[in-house]
């Protein structure tokens, strides 16, 4: 980790000069998000203050994290930008493409075989471009990020929802499509609107049965599943500090789930004992050594309502252990016997039949030690477990020295499962029926962050609820939802009732964490002679090719669809049973705008071929035209490509000969993720305009040879009877995205500025 520390150095060595700066330039004191935020400005030392949900800002993240996923588009994009290694340290971890079935053993050999060509491409291009790569059973990406690479007062994008976890050590982490962690990867800028803030003083002290789980699933009560959006979520006080790091870290990870930008804590003794924990002395000594730096100046947290947009309270001594669910994580009940009520009203089926313990949220060494000594209970006093449980440690080094402390026997003492160091059935990655549709209705209870329907095992009648691991242990043992371990007895098999002690546990191994194969492979110092892995034949994986610029004319263009309603990336590029093709552009091409609706006949994917005047799918359809050379147009309503920042959404038409995007309005993320593939997108300057569009037009840009920022462009509509309507167009491309426009991408481009 010697490259690390002088990339931490370096960030802490900025530190003083720009917080202090930030803090006059703002003018009040700051509070730790902004200190992280001021610090990582792309420009460097800070010369303006930001408005909190209004400003864009480049920022300069120090890492970025990949899952297997995400990461195939994303490394595939980047192998286009011309680099030899990437521009900021990145690992690639091999934890969503894990099935959970049999067992760690089978299973992991069993995922080495079916995406062998998916690991071997990912592990080539890593050692290639300078990228650490974590192999297929090394962990769930968020648990290894912690144990190796979060340092407090960093700043890191992953690809990956739950990025936010290594909020759990101080950093500003956040999830972020591919094409964002491509341009840093690739030398460029990150663009976020600076976040609002909110401020969550926690006070107390956690005790008895309920844990930081209970803090989140508490939080995500009060917030909603959309009460975080475009904030940072700022936990301090006495309760903040009196918990573990990974416990912090659980209660970051499910920011995600109420839609927070990220969620952080301020650098304490918990942090410092994790980082000497994990090997990492030198990382404590020196955050130690910018300690003021890396939590809010002490009036922030003395007066919380002037610094942060909202403040929220909770006293963790009065905190009772809560599950959420089903099918939203912000539905909160508390254990015992609310729920016997509310499962009936609800017919939630109250007999619970998996226990499932893990994911990135609640895998530490901590959570398993925790949930152990439940079930040592259930030996113990002869108690029989009536749930099936399942166990994903999050990592090989939580899963080694967790079984060479027994841990892990215990679990398997009571039959449970220890699946492979990965995401299994958080991810759906989870065998439990041969025919999941139509499977029956059920309950499980997990440790998870998400359950909404299908989301674990892909039958929409499971009841997914999350937990805490201590009370998914104990109602796994109990086998009910409505159990309540702090009043309820159990009848053991002998027939005598037996009550659960409080969980006990260790924050870190008392003998310390022990691990003989991390499961890590450096990248080579020199890559060049590395040769990518990708066979020819591959229907999984597809080397791309440049796009070729779209030119400053566009005429006779024809109409591939024009979207009616709401059309979100999942409308664009769905996901399902598609997610196999994500790194193979030409095959998942194939999704391309099957789910919007078509405005003429409010059916999907059935339009017209204005060259034959058939009806066919949209892919085929767009492939019809750019095969007969004919660019196409996509027309749309409001919030055009809401939803998450797949960058296929743009790919795909841009693929299949789409050359603009006519809309009424976008989502930003989306709109910007059109210009990097070198795409028009642009809004209509009369939304009423919209309706002048025909089933049968044919399209001619008058001015696209004049394209410069603040300037419309003009479009003339060739409608099928001949007339005409010629209607202006807005556009928010700056003179670099004319640029990525001109060049066929912002990949092409950046590549010819390397070659010069
Ligand atoms: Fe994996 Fe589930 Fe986390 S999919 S990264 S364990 S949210």
């Amino acid at each position: 980790m010697a490259f690390d520390i002088e990339m931490i150095k370096g960030v802490y060595a900025n530190m003083a000069e720009r917080v202090d700066k930030a803090r006059d330039i703002v003018g009040k004191p700051l509070t730790l998000s902004e200190k992280i935020l001021y610090n990582h400005l792309w420009d460097g030392t800070p010369t303006k203050a930001f408005v909190r949900g209004k400003d864009y800002v480049d920022f300069a993240p120090d890492r970025i994290a990949c899952q297997d996923a995400t990461a195939q588009m994303a490394l595939l994009q980047f192998m286009q930008a011309g680099k030899s290694k990437v521009a900021v340290p990145t690992t690639v971890h091999c934890d969503h493409l894990i099935q959970a079935k049999d067992g760690a053993a089978i299973d992991l050999k069993h995922a080495n075989s079916v995406s062998s060509e998916v690991f071997s491409f990912l592990e080539s291009v890593s050692n290639k471009y300078g990228i650490g790569f974590w192999k297929p059973g090394a962990g769930i990406i968020h648990q290894v990020v912690l144990e190796n690479y979060a340092f407090p007062g960093g700043m890191m994008i992953g690809t990956d929802s739950h990025t936010v976890n290594a909020g759990g050590l101080g950093m500003v982490a956040i999830g972020v499509g591919g094409a964002d962690a491509v341009d840093v990867m690739a030398g460029m800028a990150w663009e976020l609107k600076f976040p609002k803030l909110i401020g969550i003083k926690l006070t107390g002290k956690l005790s008895g049965w309920t844990a930081p789980k209970d803090v989140i699933l508490k939080v995500a009560e009060i917030l909603t599943v959309k009460g975080g959006t475009g904030a940072i979520v700022e936990y301090f006080g006495e309760g903040a500090t009196s918990m573990s790091c990974t416990g912090k870290g659980t209660i970051c990870n499910m920011g995600a789930e109420i839609g927070a930008t990220t969620s952080t804590f301020g650098y304490d003794d918990s942090m410092e004992r994790y980082l000497r924990a994990t090997d990492r002395a030198d990382v404590a000594d020196a955050a130690n050594k910018v300690r003021s730096y890396l939590t809010a100046d002490p009036e922030v947290y003395a007066n919380p309502e002037l610094y942060f947009d909202q403040v929220i309270e909770i006293n963790l001594s009065e905190l009772s252990p809560l599950l959420n669910g089903p099918f939203t994580p912000d539905l909160s009940t508390p254990v015992g016997s609310d729920m016997t009520s509310k499962a009936k009203e609800n017919d939630w089926p109250i007999v619970v039949e998996w226990g499932l313990i893990g994911s990135c949220t609640n895998s530490s060494y901590e959570d398993l030690s925790r949930a152990s000594s439940i079930a040592q209970q259930a030996l113990d006093k002869g108690v029989k477990m009536k749930s099936e449980l399942g166990i994903n440690p999050g990592s090989e080094q939580v899963r080694y020295t967790a079984e060479r402390d027994g841990i892990l026997q215990i679990f398997e003492k009571l039959d449970a499962k220890i699946f492979t160091n990965a995401c299994g059935p958080c991810i759906g990655q989870w065998a439990r029926y041969s025919d999941p549709k139509n499977a029956p209705k059920n309950s499980i209870v997990h440790s998870f962050n998400r359950n909404f329907a299908k989301r674990a095992d892909g039958n929409p009648n499971t009841h997914a609820f999350v937990a805490s691991p201590e009370i998914t242990a104990a109602i796994a043992i109990a086998g009910r939802l409505d159990f309540n371990p702090m009043t309820d007895k159990l009848i053991n098999e002998n027939g005598e009732e037996v009550m659960l002690d409080e969980p006990t546990g260790w924050e870190l191994p008392p003998k310390g964490f022990e691990v003989k194969e991390n499961g890590y492979l450096a990248p080579e110092e020199d890559g060049s002679h590395v040769k990518v892995k990708v066979a020819e034949d591959s229907e999984r994986l597809q080397l791309l090719t440049p796009f070729e610029p779209i030119g400053d004319t566009i005429t006779g263009a024809k109409l591939l669809i024009k979207a009616y309603g709401k059309c979100t990336t999942d409308h664009i590029s769905m996901a399902g049973p598609w997610l196999r093709f994500r790194g193979h552009l030409d095959n998942i091409s194939n999704n391309c705008l099957i789910g919007a609706v078509n405005a003429y006949n409010q059916k999907t994917n059935f339009v017209k071929n204005q060259l034959t005047g058939d009806f066919s799918g949209v892919p085929d359809t767009a492939r019809a035209y750019k095969a007969a050379g004919v660019k196409s147009i996509v027309v749309g309503d409001h919030n055009y490509g809401e939803g998450s920042s797949r960058e296929h959404a743009a790919m795909e038409p841009r693929h299949l000969g789409v050359a603009a995007v006519i809309v009424k309005s976008f989502a930003r993320i989306h709109e910007t993720n059109l210009k990097k593939q070198g795409m028009l997108g642009l809004t209509f300057a009369n939304e009423a305009d919209y309706d002048l569009i025909q089933e049968d037009d044919t399209f001619n840009f008058l001015d696209l040879n004049e394209f410069a920022p603040d300037k419309q462009l003009t479009l003339e509509l060739v409608h099928a009877d001949g007339s005409k309507d010629v209607i202006k167009l807005n556009h928010t491309y700056n003179d670099a995205q004319i640029a990525w426009y001109k060049e066929g991408s912002a990949l092409n481009l950046i590549k010819k500025q390397n070659a010069s």
